[in-house]
């Protein structure tokens, strides 16, 4: 694996989530392998689980790891090909990223997006700009697009609970993504990763619910089963329900309908089939997801967040392999 930016570094995804429930069980099996390695984590906005996470995973390899909150520590850094530098950016990024490329062996990203301006957003320029000028690999720890790492994550966690409680023979999980309220415009990313990792994966039955207006980029949910706005129809039977808001995409970056009863219940719970619950986290209790459903038996968020440290090994494992 040369970089990891989207689903499509990936050439086998059970293969990739094999390998990090190997490392779940036995986490220093690979102790040596990033000897004398150094890994960057860049941050652009806030993390608490991909933060640590890939630290802890990078550590269980043997690598150094040195995060950099360039958001508050850093030179505001311009993007902007030929951009006339004479405004509130200090530094280029075809200036700090080749440094950068010195310093470490990988480098990770987090950025998100303005939503402010689609086109921008999408040509995905803060990550595609330090792929082109770092010269060594690149991890996105979420983009402006997409969050490979948690879908990553997810979709061990599913598999993980399908070993641990197996459906009949010969049946595929229903597993539906759920629009949810929320009190701020929030990205798209783990709605548009969740969909192409579990549409890449295809072994489920994928169904998404959202309301009028809230539709995904169709490049990313292009292969579900059903999109439909009736929430209800949607859960009918589900066995994993991922709960994730997410703001307009098509008038873009706005919350237009925020209605109350799309908050996942454990009224709504009832109409699936025992379900497991996701989220990505941070979530906001009782606007997303009610206390009932979170602290009950079906969640599967505390769990899943800890799969993120075996995620983020796997990864920077196949990097590291590959870079030999
Ligand atoms: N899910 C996730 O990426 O969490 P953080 O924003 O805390 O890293």
């Amino acid at each position: 694996m040369k970089q990891f930016i989207s689903v499509h570094d990936v050439t086998d995804i059970n293969a990739l989530a094999a390998k990090a429930l190997a490392y779940k069980a036995d986490p220093l099996a690979d102790h040596q392998l990033g000897w004398n390695k150094r890994i960057g984590l860049l941050f652009l906005n806030p993390s608490l689980r991909t933060r640590l996470s890939t630290q802890i995973g990078a550590r269980n390899l043997g690598m150094e790891a040195i995060v950099f909150n360039v958001d508050k520590e850093g030179w505001a850094l311009e993007f902007e090909e030929g951009a006339i530098m004479s405004g509130n950016t200090v530094e280029h990024v075809k200036d700090a990223a080749p440094i950068l490329g010195q310093y470490f062996d990988i480098l990770c990203i987090r950025t998100f997006p303005s939503l402010k301006n689609r086109e921008d957003d999408y040509s995905e320029m803060f990550i595609n700009q330090f792929i082109k000028y770092a010269g060594v690999p690149v991890v996105s720890l979420e983009s402006a697009t997409l969050h490979p790492l948690q879908s990553l994550t997810d979709i061990i966690t599913i598999r993980e609970s399908l070993l641990a409680s197996p459906l009949p023979a010969g049946k595929k999980p229903k597993i539906v993504l759920t629009w949810a309220p929320h009190i701020k415009p929030l990205p798209q990313c783990v709605a548009n990763s969740f969909s192409q990792w579990i549409n890449a994966w295809g072994e489920a039955e994928f169904v998404i619910t959202h309301p009028q207006d809230y539709e995904l980029d169709e490049k990313f949910t292009k292969g579900a089963t059903i999109i439909t706005e009736d929430q209800d129809a949607a859960l009918k039977d589900a066995d994993f329900v991922y709960v994730k808001n997410w703001s307009t995409y098509t008038d873009y970056g706005k919350i237009y309908e925020n209605d109350p009863a799309w908050m996942l219940t454990e009224e709504k719970l009832a109409l699936t089939n025992q379900a497991k619950v996701m989220h990505c986290l941070p979530v906001r209790r009782n606007v997303e997801l009610s206390d009932e459903v979170l602290d009950s038996q079906h969640s599967l968020v505390t769990r899943q967040a800890g799969n993120r440290v075996w995620a983020a090994q796997a990864v920077l494992s196949e990097i590291l392999k590959s870079s030999y």
